[in-house]
């Protein structure tokens, strides 16, 4: 299948997911694995979540599919996943080999994409991807995976989780 067209059937699953789901934590468990079954290059898939009143404040590790991480909590002034979070932009690493801020969580990554998840407009965790291929993800990888977070988001916001 063209990936195209395979980035589109994920678009449409994803969205049947939310809509099925019984709250955000089911949703975001069920996409993790859906992504890394579906998305052939996104080898590590996982959700961290700034811990409520965390002082500092921290991204904790949540539903995830792929090996286990070292980094179960990460700082917001630390790491790709630290960027994302504290910008509240999408950061994306098509050689973490090249980037100080990166933190190694399997030594065959290559690159990563992090995208914020917004609460009425706060970040409030982040969608991780981690790629065993160089550069793996394209403008349209960003487009379905800002689509996925911003879904997420959503349901937290109706679920009120
Ligand atoms: N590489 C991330 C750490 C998380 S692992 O990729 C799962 C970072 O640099 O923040």
């Amino acid at each position: 299948m063209p990936v195209a067209a395979r980035i589109e059937e994920v678009r449409t699953q994803v969205a049947e997911l939310a809509q099925v789901s019984p709250s955000a934590h089911v949703f975001m468990h069920k996409m993790v694995k859906l992504l890394h079954e579906r998305m052939l290059k996104y080898n590590w898939v996982g959700f961290y979540m700034l811990e409520l009143g965390a002082q500092p404040p921290m991204l904790v590790l949540g539903a995830f599919e792929g090996a286990m991480t070292p980094h179960t909590r990460i700082p917001l002034n630390q790491g790709i996943c630290g960027a994302a979070a504290s910008s509240g932009r999408t950061v994306i690493v098509d050689d973490v080999s090249k980037d100080p801020r990166y933190l190694a969580c399997s030594l065959e990554t290559k690159s990563e994409i992090v995208v914020p998840v917004f609460v009425h407009g706060k970040v409030v965790g982040e969608l991780d991807i981690d790629s065993h291929f160089p550069a793996a993800f394209t403008p349209e990888d960003q487009d379905i995976i800002q689509y996925c977070a911003m879904l997420v988001g959503k349901k937290l916001e109706k679920s009120g989780e």
